[in-house]
């Protein structure tokens, strides 16, 4: 039993999950549809109906399941309160102007959050609001609008706020969240590292006997999932290890560090020339892509069919590291289709043939990244194993923009591997979220020896984020930039300049195609 948390399309949902989840309690997100078919055969310790862009004066769905049982503690988030105040027989109006961006709240009525100042600073995002409280509530809390910002049902444990307790910019939205989690709801805490690791261990022992197969790049996700997988099924799992000749020197040491240090069976397959091969005169971004994710598909088939023919070992299951964002982003209202059950182009398998047959082994689709390395650190995994930075599946592929060949792929290698010695040697690694090197495909004029030279750039892109979806430019000491960039030029052959990216995302995304 979990918290079950009604994704109305705001884009804060997942923020919710992962805040009560901080806070020790279990949830989940889910539809609207789901949820009120669920709601037939069980029934969630809370519920929390979320943010949405929709108004209540457009909303026909019948919402009495939810409320027909007294003692549901039920939590509603911005349209979720318009929802009750409508729902209970209060009165919702149209904003005017409505609130939007930072508001200061304050308690009314005696009321006062535990652990929050009287007044304190939140995150609003609507233009129609309650105007009048309905019967059985009180108004507890107001905007400094004089609008009403939260009502608390008298008797039954019903909590309604117009703010958003899950952002950041809530400055006590914890405290929001465990009011109603332990006092409204009274609630007492089910979810930690070690509920968490074996929630992932029953998942895999579900597919205890038979072959598991894993596409294993060696990053984070694919790393947990495989050694979680392993101590349940031992030798049953087989992960292959494609080399696309688009790895930085850094990933193939890696994948032969975990070779020898791990109890994995690692097959690296060297694919080089197949994908060199069938990229060349390749210029468009999503092409490339393409070609990238289909010859691995190609490849992965060729070996599943040679593991049948001459070993007579025949896989079921694919083990993959799909993470919960990319479960939610399938399941938003906003994204119909598409369920997790499809692979997803950024998981490095573009999609595998219907006729393979393999069924999807996902023991990690309810974590977040955060607690995929969590889990990694309470497998035992090195420091340095689980905090690597993300690097796309395409690779190298995406950063020699336009054409690939193997000159280009090497001066993103070299200085690559200058950057990420760099960063090692100056302890500043885990202080940016990503780092990497792009070539771009423009001759600019230099000086090198006694004559002029026109050779090709090198961007260095170092950027924070938290999930890749927004980005800031990360601040790097500028001995160390100019460090790296002078030995960029020296010891790699045709560059002669070295840009920095200032761009954040937005507008700009990480990646440079
Ligand atoms: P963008 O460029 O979209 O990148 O801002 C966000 C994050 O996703 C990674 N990325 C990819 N990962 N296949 C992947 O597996 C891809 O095609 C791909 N494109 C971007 C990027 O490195 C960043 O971490």
């Amino acid at each position: 039993m979990s918290v079950w948390i009604v994704d109305f399309g705001s884009q804060y949902t997942q923020l919710i999950t992962r805040k009560m989840r901080e806070l020790g309690f279990a949830s989940e997100i889910m539809t609207l549809e789901e949820s009120l078919e669920r709601l037939k055969k069980n029934k969630p310790r809370a519920l929390v109906l979320s943010g949405g862009p929709q108004s209540v004066f457009e909303d026909t769905t019948d919402y009495s399941p939810f409320f027909a049982e007294q003692k549901l503690p039920i939590l509603g988030v911005c349209y979720g309160m318009q929802i009750l105040g409508q729902f209970f027989g209060g009165k919702v109006e149209k904003g005017v102007q409505g609130e939007y961006g930072p508001a200061t709240i304050h308690g009314v009525n005696d009321f006062k959050i535990p652990g929050c100042p009287l007044a304190h600073d939140v995150w609003m995002s609507h233009s129609d609001h309650v105007a009048i409280t309905p019967k059985d509530f009180t108004k507890i809390l107001e905007s400094h609008n004089g609008l009403t910002a939260g009502i608390q049902h008298n008797s039954r444990p019903i909590l309604g706020l117009q703010f958003h307790p899950e952002v950041q910019n809530t400055v006590h939205g914890k405290e929001i969240l465990g009011y109603f989690l332990k006092k409204v709801a009274g609630l007492t805490e089910d979810w930690n590292g070690k509920a968490m690791l074996q929630g992932c261990l029953d998942e895999v022992a579900k597919v205890k006997g038979q072959k598991v197969l894993c596409a294993f790049s060696g990053g984070v996700d694919s790393l947990v999932a495989a050694m979680l997988t392993h101590q349940v099924i031992g030798k049953d799992l087989y992960c292959f290890f494609v080399d696309n000749g688009l790895l930085r020197p850094q990933d193939l040491h890696h994948i032969k560090l975990l070779k020898e240090k791990t109890p994995l069976h690692i097959e690296i397959i060297d694919a080089k020339d197949e994908f060199m091969g069938n990229l060349a005169g390749v210029k468009d971004p999503e092409e490339k892509r393409k070609i990238i994710g289909k010859t691995f598909i190609d490849i992965f088939e060729k070996k599943v069919k040679s593991y049948a023919d001459s070993h007579g070992i025949h896989f079921d299951h694919l083990l993959q590291g799909t993470l919960y964002p990319d479960v939610i982003e399938s399941l938003s209202p906003h994204k119909k289709g598409g369920k997790s059950s499809t692979i997803k182009s950024h998981h490095n398998v573009g999609g595998l043939p219907e006729r393979m047959k393999l069924k999807l082994l996902e023991p990690l689709r309810f974590l977040f990244k955060d607690e995929v390395r969590a889990m990694g650190e309470e497998l035992g995994l090195p420091h340095d194993w689980v905090w690597r930075h993300p690097f796309p599946g395409p690779g190298i592929g995406v950063r020699v923009l336009g054409a690939v060949d193997e000159k280009s792929v090497v001066k993103v290698q070299l200085s690559d591997q200058i950057l990420f010695e760099e960063l090692k040697n100056h302890n500043l690694y885990s202080s940016t979220w990503q780092a990497f090197t792009v070539l771009l495909p423009v001759k600019t004029v230099g000086v090198k020896g006694d004559g002029r030279v026109y050779e090709e750039v090198i961007a260095l892109r170092l950027v924070n984020s938290q999930d890749g979806m927004t980005a800031t430019v990360t601040e790097m000491p500028w001995s160390v930039l100019a460090k790296i960039s002078s030995r960029i030029c020296n010891e790699v052959a045709g560059i002669t300049r070295v840009v920095y990216d200032l761009t954040p995302k937005p507008p700009g995304t990480i990646e440079w195609e």
